[in-house]
């Protein structure tokens, strides 16, 4: 999809800060940093004032003031909360997906993807706050009734990443509120202006004060920020997308308060490709999973793993469709556009330099590593010097015992590796530990069940790519992709909700469960007649 410049015209550099209890704090006691259009850096998009870790202390202490007032709302009226922020992200759909575009560099389709993902939660959770069922359940006494109840947990501390700024999000936002929650949100540094448009469209949705605190911090501030706000008993549940490395902190962290962190993490998502499969679908499906978005969704294709009668066929396909696929401007028809920050470039380079060994062939562009008019690639669409964008690279020849096979690589970079026996395909798509998202393109039913019963994925896709998954069905991962918490549709709220039994006996007597129940009379030597 390409957009007339008109249509791109965005006002200056923003100013954002921390807001808590409604109010921007103008609090930098964290610094300051700017945040530009990584595919044009002369464009700052955002002037940011980072707080500290009293920052996020004192935004914790507001939420949980505003959270018994927030939770005697009733939740049908919280959901009409979520349907009008529903709306008006929809009416602001295209200009929250330039922002996107422009802080991020998602390719505007995208882009706009990601934005419908925030409606369609809302669209989702509107009706939740009708629901929140609780059941009945019998007792085992006479005149006594038991019942569930759905609570909230109270404060939740949230915590994500730059590649999905809004979208996700908006998982933990929108559920978390609508069961009564309130939230310390903390988005990443390098995306703090759609962070702060979101908030807005929250608040003017009708969110009160208090009940959404926005945290620009950097990653210490925030450990420190989270861990005081927890032995200040602040906060009682956190949620976080991120690295695997800095989840397992939050885990140990969060486990030494008696809690169990939501945790969303990396993946090594394996596309197994067997010799019945639509070849054709098969190579759009790891072009799109494997470089789009440039490789920085957790969902992103990391080892294509195909079976030897095809291997070439589909290698050859892949690499020819990558050759000429467009990079550059997100605004432009592209594959994908800049890296979401200098970090993701800086560790791709690092990836290249230690994880391609003397077996492995580089194939699909004209370099590796950046992209720049000295390294250029052949079609890229605008100026590579303006921005921070990287070469795609299929790594071929990837083996059980490689580092790459194990290595979520976050990037435009993609492994093939080849099989002969299924069972070896399946070695190869388990052996990383993570377990996030995984594909297979078969027409065989048996094996799309024995991939699906064989794989450690929490998410598996048939003939479809690894990543895109739907805003309605559980979406999270085993292994280090998670502790086995899962986001999205109703499964999430079990993460924002505790269930609380009540029993009430009308009796007038205390009657003693398993004491004094009724005996059953039954005759166990009875036998029908042969
Ligand atoms: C992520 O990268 O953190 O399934 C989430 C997908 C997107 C979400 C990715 N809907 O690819």
């Amino acid at each position: 999809m390409t957009v007339e410049p008109d249509q791109i015209a965005i006002p200056g550099a923003r100013h954002c800060s921390s807001i808590i209890g409604g109010k921007p704090t103008g609090d930098d006691s964290g610094g300051r940093l700017t945040s530009s259009n990584p595919a044009l850096l002369s464009d700052v998009v955002a002037e940011v004032a980072l707080g500290d870790q009293a920052t996020f202390v004192e935004a914790a202490r507001a939420a949980r003031q505003a959270q018994p007032g927030w939770s005697r709302v009733p939740a049908p009226i919280r959901g009409r909360v979520i349907a009008e922020i529903g709306r008006l992200v929809e009416s602001n759909k295209e200009a929250l997906a330039r922002l996107v575009s422009r802080e991020v560099g998602k390719p505007y389709a995208e882009s706009l993807g990601e934005v419908q993902e925030i409606i369609d939660t809302c669209d989702f959770f509107l009706g939740e706050g009708r629901r929140l069922y609780g059941e009945t359940v019998p007792s085992e006494m006479h005149d006594k009734a038991l019942f569930t109840f759905r609570m909230p947990v109270g404060v939740m501390a949230v915590v994500t990443a730059g590649n999905f700024p809004v979208a996700v999000p908006s998982w933990y936002l929108v559920p978390a509120l609508l069961c009564g929650n309130t939230v310390v949100w903390k988005p990443a540094e390098y995306s703090a202006a759609i962070a702060t448009a979101l908030y807005e469209c929250f608040v003017q949705g009708g969110i009160p004060e208090g009940a959404l605190n926005l945290v620009l911090a950097d990653g210490p501030a925030t450990f420190g920020g989270l861990s005081a706000a927890l032995d200040e008993g602040l906060v009682n549940k956190v949620g976080f997308t991120g690295s695997s490395e800095v989840g397992a902190r939050i885990g140990e962290l969060c486990g030494r308060h008696i809690q169990s962190a939501c945790l969303e993490l990396g993946g090594k998502n394996p596309m197994v490709v067997m010799p019945d499969a639509d070849l054709e679908l098969a190579v759009e499906g790891a072009l799109f999973s494997g470089f789009g978005t440039a490789g920085q969704r957790c969902t992103s294709l990391g080892t294509a793993i195909v079976h030897e009668s095809i291997h070439d066929e589909f290698l050859a396909r892949l690499a020819g469709r990558l050759e000429t696929a467009a990079i550059g401007d997100p605004f432009g028809d592209v594959l994908y556009g800049p890296m979401l920050d200098w970090r993701f470039a800086d560790r791709l380079d690092d990836y290249l330099e230690r994880l391609v060994a003397p077996h492995h062939r580089l194939l699909g562009s004209t370099g590796t590593g950046r992209i720049t008019s000295a390294n250029p690639r052949v079609g890229f669409l605008g100026d590579p010097d303006a921005g921070v964008f990287c070469h795609p690279t299929i790594v071929e020849g990837v083996r059980a015992d490689d580092e790459l096979a194990v290595t979520e690589t976050f990037g435009p970079m993609v492994g093939v590796a080849r099989f002969g026996k299924f069972d070896d395909a399946m070695v190869l798509a388990n052996q990383s530990g993570y377990g996030l998202s995984a594909a297979i393109y078969t027409r065989t039913p048996e094996v799309v069940f024995a991939f699906r019963n064989a794989i450690s994925a929490g998410m598996v896709s048939v003939n479809n790519s690894t990543s895109g998954a739907e805003a309605h069905l559980p979406f999270g991962g085993n292994g280090r992709s998670g502790n086995g918490s899962r986001q999205s549709g109703r499964w999430v709220l079990d993460q924002v909700t505790r269930w609380q039994s009540l029993n009430w006996d009308y009796s007038g007597r205390l009657q003693k469960a398993q004491m004094d129940t009724d005996n059953v009379v039954a005759n166990r030597e009875f036998r029908l007649p042969d």
